[in-house]
């Protein structure tokens, strides 16, 4: 699946993944702001990011762990999730985020 990522300083990276949370196919490819301090177990919240509003029905919501983690950044909103927390798969081709930190 193609992944796009625009980080805080609105760089557009697409990238290609098959396997593995989006937090690690943002690791692979160096995306800024996506740092996976926990290793993807949803204890960490540097792997913050803000879904387009036009995929969130694909990625779905976060988890009620995902969301008491979310509660504790200041740049939570109504499409935030955890990358880890989302299988990279190939119905998620085209896919849009945006870096949170
Ligand atoms: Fe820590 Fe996602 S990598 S919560």
């Amino acid at each position: 699946a193609k992944i796009t990522f625009i980080t805080r300083n609105g760089e557009k990276i697409t990238v290609e993944g098959n396997d593995g949370s989006l937090m690690e196919l943002a690791k692979q490819n160096n995306i800024k702001g996506i740092d996976g301090d926990c290793g993807g177990v949803c204890s960490c919240a540097t792997c913050h990011v803000h879904v387009d509003p036009a995929y969130f029905e694909k990625t779905g919501t976060a988890s009620e762990i995902e969301n008491d983690m979310l509660e504790l950044d200041d740049n939570v909103g109504e499409y935030s999730r955890l990358s880890c927390q989302i299988p990279v798969s190939d119905a998620l081709d085209g896919l849009v985020l945006q870096v949170a930190n």
